[in-house]
């Protein structure tokens, strides 16, 4: 089971993701958690050059596939082999943010970003993928007072960050089936009770996956 874990800046997504691996363990279940970009050596290298507020100049398309090349490092080295274990792999970030904030935050092409996604990542599609959708503003002052650390990428101007999340709504609308939008401006405890009540309605049984 492949889970990814989506949603516009401040969406509180990082702060979810190990309440929920650790209820999932405590009913079983082997669980895996992991990030984007990086979540391996040479992908934090790569997150370090995504980040860095010097690097102005760089181009979308150049971003786009530095985040497609830290994918593709973590797909291989990490999300398949713990996958193959018959562990649950949670991801805070994955293809899809490729194309909300590529895609439909900076205009590029969806059809040639499908191509480049399915590239890097080898054909490999989340099983069930969780959107914690917030309204534009209140996702990025919820980011600013949080206090954490100010990027390149929340640099950008408001009108993107809209873009982002509306391409997150239609992306959610095409794939009904693999997606589940989570109403994020609630309390952080009302919405892990609802992404853990989610998850345990899609997961089969613990004792037909093999767990520690
Ligand atoms: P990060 O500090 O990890 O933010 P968050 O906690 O919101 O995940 O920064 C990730 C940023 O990179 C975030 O603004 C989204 C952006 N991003 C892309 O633009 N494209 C991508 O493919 C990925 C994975 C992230």
């Amino acid at each position: 089971m492949f889970i990814t874990l989506e949603g516009p800046d401040g969406s509180g997504k990082t702060s979810q993701i190990n309440p929920l691996a650790e209820f999932l363990r405590q009913q079983g279940y082997a669980v895996f958690t992991t990030r984007e970009p990086g979540g391996t050596p040479i992908g934090d290298q790569i997150r370090t050059v995504l980040m860095n507020l010097e690097n102005t100049a760089m181009h979308p398309r150049t971003e786009t596939l530095l985040f497609c090349a830290s994918r593709a490092q973590l797909v291989e080295e990490v999300i398949r082999p713990h996958l193959a274990k018959g562990e649950i792999v949670i991801c805070d970030r994955y293809a899809d943010s490729t194309l909300a904030y590529q895609g439909y935050g900076h205009g590029k092409d969806l059809a040639q970003l499908r191509l480049l996604l399915d590239y890097a990542t080898g054909g490999l599609t989340p099983d069930l993928t969780l959107l914690l959708d917030i309204e534009t503003e209140q996702g990025l002052r919820r980011r600013q007072t949080a206090g954490s650390e100010w990027n390149r990428l929340d640099a950008y101007e408001i009108e993107l960050h809209r873009r982002v999340r509306n391409g997150y709504l239609e992306l959610a609308r095409q794939e009904p089936q693999r997606w589940c939008v989570l109403d994020a401006s609630q309390p952080t405890e009302a919405v892990q009770a609802a992404l853990r009540e989610l998850v345990m309605r899609r997961m089969p049984p613990a004792h037909t996956l093999n767990v520690r």
